[in-house]
Parts: C-alpha cells; structure tokens; sequence
C-alpha cells in the first residue's frame, strides 16, 4: 500500500501519456496523493484538464508561473514528494536528464530534487535501442534513476520491440517496491535467471530446461525486501516478477552484455542456467536437408559470467552467489566450483530427475560459503528465495 505518500508525477510528450491518465487512477487505489506536471509536449497528448481532474489537484505546467511560484515555487514541489515518477519518460527527457538539462519545469524539478526518481519509458523500438538512449540510460543509473520497463511488444508507431511503457500497474508495484522499507532499500542488486538460447540457424536454438522459477523468486524476495533490482533473465517459462527492472536476453553473449551495463551492484545473484557452449557455426538462413545434407556444428566456449564477475578486482560487487545444478556429489562438487569461480556463495542443489526439482516448484538447497555447507530442508522455492534474500541482507548489513 502507498497509504499518505506523495508521489510527483511527470508525465512527457509521448503517445503513452494516455496510460499516465490511469496510473493516477491506480496510484490512488493504493492510497498515494498525486501531484501532476505536464511538460509542454504531453499537452500535445493529454489535456491539463483530465490530469488535474483524475488528481485531484493542479496540474502544474510552467516554470514561469508566477501564480505556481506564489504558491509553491519549483524547488519546494520537487522536493514535497516521497517520490518522482516519469512517466512516459520520452527519448528526450531522458537525455536531458542524463545531461543535466534544465530548460522547462519538468526538467528543473528533475535537476532541483534530491527525491529518488523512476523513470518509466516509453518510446520507439528503434529510439530506445539507439546508442546514445542507452548510454543516456547508463548515466542515469549510474546517477541512482530507477526503471521500470519499456515492455517488449506491439508499438503504437506500427512496429514491434522494446519500447512499450509499463503497464500502470507495474509501475505502481515498482513504486511500491521503491517505498517498501525493508533491510535491502538502498541497494542495488542483480540477478540473472532462466537458461539462454545458443542459436543453430534462425529457426533452431540449443537450450536447457531452466524454468527460471528459482531465479524469478529470488528476485522477487529481493524486491520485497526493499532492493533496487536488476533481473537479467533468458527465455523463461515463467513471467518476470513486477516492480524490477527487467532486461530480455536470448545468449549467453548478450546476458554477459546486460550483466555489464547493469554494474556496478551491491551484490550479484547468478541463478541463471548459462550454457556454456555457443554454436560457434550458427548459419544465418535456415539449414536444409536437401541441401545440406546432416549438419556438423562446431562449438566454441561462452564467457562465464559468475566467473568474471567473481574474479573482477575493482568493481567487484560486495557480494556474489552463484548456484550450482548438481546430479552427483552436490557438496562436493559445489564446494569445487565456488573455490574454481571465486563467488562467495554457492546455492547447490540435485537436479536428478528423480528429485523433481528442475521445473518443479520446490528446492532442496546446500549454501556453500566459507563457513561451510548448509543444508536447508527441501521447500518451496519461494521460501528459498525468501531465506536467501534475508540472508543477503544480513550479509549486506554486516
Ligand atoms: N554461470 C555463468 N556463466 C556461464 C556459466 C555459468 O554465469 N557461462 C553461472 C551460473 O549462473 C551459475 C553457475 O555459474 O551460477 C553455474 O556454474 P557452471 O560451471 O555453469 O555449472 P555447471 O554447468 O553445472 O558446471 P559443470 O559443467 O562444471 O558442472
């Protein structure tokens, strides 16, 4: 619930400005005030008159007001909140942020502010995946900006990929997530989770049968914790928790790419099942059978993530967990593998068949550390991930 808290909405020029008219609404349900401004853009979008309407309140508009600075001047709304929320966060805003702009009361607000900020954007496939919308993004997570979202999906442009704004009620579980005072509210956490697709030919992959259950919960009891997540997941069969920032990865090679842009982190999780071998002959057009005859495909080796990351000197996070998916020896070889990575923790666990555990919806987990193995009795992976995250952040407070 975000009973009594203040939220500063900035709603930009965009095509999704729409979606900002019910995240008012849905905000309200859980009990937050909200306060609109309305850059001179989403006015293009959404009438001041709606917004105002839907808060409740003014919707405020311009930094030359004087009436507005009569009442409340510029620093004193941008700093009355518990939280600022940009949404849609436009392609541009999101450079002017990242620059340091402050040319219109939107901006101003954002640059007088020592309010955490989540931005949510929106905006087309192409603009977002454009280097300088991604180094913008870096900087500003560098800066401490929160992200929830874009989504993946059909664009109101006509086109299709990332890009799409959240959903108002992901945006309200990642406010909630922002608010929720828990042991982990102020750090930054990643966890990678499901397995990776090493593609043959444009149709074909080679892949594992990772659920991503375990990694999604962890990241989940992370969140609820109160940390600031990064959830860097392969194609899994579950969806990703809300009130994260998700980033959609296929390969190996992009999930080290995404673990990258994602640090620096207090403390990494590694659920992810990797596979550690690519297709090093992956053809561009589909193979055939007439005209190929069988196939012979070469492999070549994928980066270890956990391993780099482990052994990465400066930078490194406080804390790194990776896991271990074991059918024989599981302290054993557990044991080999956190002293062979360089990780922290491990959380080992059988895999054999008989145990039902890849796929299913329970574990039964040794945490490997340098105290030791501790086993833990089989349960959901739920309450796994709910006493693995607490002990994250006793790790993280200690
Ligand atoms: N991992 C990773 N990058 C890889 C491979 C694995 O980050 N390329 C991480 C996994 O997320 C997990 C741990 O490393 O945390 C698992 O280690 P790994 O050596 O892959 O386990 P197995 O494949 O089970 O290793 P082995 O073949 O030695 O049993």
């Amino acid at each position: 619930m975000l009973a009594s808290k203040r939220i500063l909405l900035i709603i930009g020029g965009g095509i999704a400005a729409y979606k900002s008219l019910d995240l008012i609404r849905r905000l309200q349900e859980h009990g937050a005030q909200v306060t609109p401004v309305l850059t001179r853009a989403a006015e293009e979008f959404v009438t001041p008159l709606s917004v105002s309407a839907l808060a409740g309140q003014k919707a405020y508009r311009d930094l030359f007001d004087l009436t507005d600075e009569a009442e409340m001047g510029h620093i004193q709304l941008s700093r009355s909140a518990d939280l600022i929320v940009v949404a849609p966060a436009t392609a541009d805003m999101m450079g002017k942020m990242a620059a340091g702009l402050a040319n219109d009361l939107a901006s101003t607000l954002l640059m007088a502010t020592d309010t955490p900020v989540l931005c949510a954007p929106a905006m087309n496939v192409r603009m977002w995946d454009h280097p300088a919308t991604q180094r913008n993004l870096k900087q500003l997570q560098q800066d401490g900006i929160r992200f929830v979202g874009p989504n993946e999906g059909d664009m109101a442009c006509g086109e299709y990929g990332a890009g799409r704004m959240s959903e108002p009620l992901e945006i309200v579980a990642a406010v909630e997530a922002h608010l929720a005072d828990g042991p982990l509210k102020g750090k930054r956490i990643l966890v990678t989770s499901g397995p990776t697709h090493e593609p043959i030919d444009p149709v074909r992959y080679i892949a594992n049968r990772s659920s991503g259950a375990q990694g999604t919960a962890v990241a989940r009891a992370l969140a609820a914790l109160g940390a600031d997540v990064v959830f860097v997941t392969g194609p899994a069969d579950v969806p990703p928790p809300q009130g994260v920032q998700v980033v959609q990865v296929e390969t190996a090679q992009q999930m080290s790419d995404a673990v990258d842009a994602a640090l620096p982190v207090n403390a990494g999780v590694f659920a992810a099942a990797v596979a550690d071998w690519k297709v090093a002959t992956a053809s561009d057009r589909k193979l055939k059978k007439s005209r190929d005859g069988l196939p012979s495909l070469e492999f070549a080796e994928n980066p270890d993530i956990l391993k780099r990351v482990s052994q990465m000197g400066a930078g490194r996070p406080d804390l790194v967990v990776g896991f271990a998916a074991e059918t024989d020896d599981v302290i054993d070889n557990a044991t080999a593998k956190r002293a062979r990575k360089g990780c922290d923790w491990i959380v080992a666990n059988d895999v054999s068949p008989a145990t039902g555990i890849m796929g299913g919806s329970e574990n039964a987990v040794v945490l490997i550390s340098d105290q030791g193995a501790e086993s833990w009795p089989r349960m959901g992976k739920d309450m796994v991930a709910a006493r693995l995250a607490q002990k994250i952040a006793d790790a993280l407070a200690g």
